[in-house]
């Protein structure tokens, strides 16, 4: 297949590359007539990235941000991205994915929490009363890439070309190449029922050693039912980006969770397993331990895109 990547214009925003220390994820609403100053603020992102970025060199500040569905509309009207539709809620027989609202997503990513602070504060104060704010969260690596479960994550996810392939838009949408959906839920995990399970139990509903993070073969477990062939028979992939956060002492253990995907298809096809279920697997018992609170899917246009809308 051609290169994801073709030309300048189509060159991605940051949405491949290694995961980061801190994160900072923000969604908003637009509010009525709010459209002109959110355009503005989105085509000038990249320099105010570099302008917060540039004095802390290896502060690796990045950002991405996302458009829903409705707002596309609003934003940039014809044409839209093909496959941008709002997130579907899953309503299964014991779990919910529910659909939250959101027209808006930045993902910040850097290697210090001031630097996501300070971007994010002017991001904010940019689009001031234009939109409200729906959820702010801070996340953290933890120890060697674990989640608030106590395991690695991230290790299947694809690496170079792969994930450039799995998460980039290519030549089957000319003209938003380089763009990447962004389907985004906020869980919360039950740790102490998690806790109160043996490590074995845990490793059973993972699919991996918790310890080693070594593969299991476990039929019905999260990395089972999250392992999605195509009709040739090749494995259909993400680029998941998922993060911990929480605040002790509310008693909040979450995960943010992110998978970029060139098609939101494929994501979708693997929450359908996860929340309802299927002959082909699932639901997954992880969501016994893990509760979606938000659910939303975004468009990322290219950086590309976005600097023609400052021009
Ligand atoms: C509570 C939220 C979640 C947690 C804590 C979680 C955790 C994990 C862990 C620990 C692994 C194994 C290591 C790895 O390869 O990363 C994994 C694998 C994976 N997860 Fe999740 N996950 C969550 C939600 C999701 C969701 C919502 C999706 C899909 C929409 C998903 C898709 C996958 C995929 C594709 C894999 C790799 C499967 C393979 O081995 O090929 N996960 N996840």
């Amino acid at each position: 297949m051609a290169s994801p990547v073709p030309s300048d214009e189509s060159l991605p925003q940051p949405v491949l590359g290694q995961p980061s220390s801190i994160a900072m994820f923000l969604v908003a609403t637009i509010e009525p007539g709010g459209e002109p100053a959110v355009r503005e603020v989105l085509g000038s992102l990249a320099g105010l990235v570099r302008a917060v970025g540039f004095p802390s060199p290896d502060g690796g500040l990045c950002c991405v941000a996302g458009v829903g569905s409705g707002a596309w509309d609003r934003l940039f009207g014809h044409p839209r991205p093909a496959r941008l539709r709002p997130f579907r809620e899953l309503a299964g027989p014991r779990h919910l994915a529910p659909a939250t609202p959101g027209d808006l997503f930045f993902h910040i990513k850097a290697a210090r929490p001031d630097l996501c602070f300070a971007l994010a504060a002017e991001l904010v104060r940019r689009l001031d009363a234009r939109v409200t704010v729906r959820d702010e969260v801070q996340a953290f690596s933890y120890f060697d890439s674990r989640n608030l479960l106590g395991f690695v994550d991230g290790t299947e996810n694809p690496v170079g070309p792969a994930a450039a392939e799995a998460a980039l838009v290519g030549p089957e949408d000319p003209g938003f190449w380089g763009g990447s959906y962004a389907l985004v839920q906020k869980y919360l995990h039950d740790v102490e029922a998690w806790e109160a399970l043996a490590v074995e139990a845990q490793e059973k509903v993972i699919g991996r050693t918790k310890l080693t993070n070594l593969e299991l073969d476990v039929p019905g477990s999260h990395k089972d039912v999250n392992t999605v062939t195509g009709p040739d028979g090749t494995e259909q992939e993400i680029l998941r980006s998922a993060m911990p956060f929480g605040r002790p002492g509310h008693g909040e253990f979450g995960t943010y969770f992110v998978a970029y995907a060139r098609t939101p298809e494929v994501p979708e096809t693997m929450l359908r397993r996860m929340f309802l279920g299927g002959p082909d697997g699932g639901p997954d018992p992880l969501l016994d331990y893990s509760r979606a609170v938000t659910g939303n899917l975004f468009f990322v246009p290219s950086a590309g895109f976005l600097e023609s809308w400052a021009r």
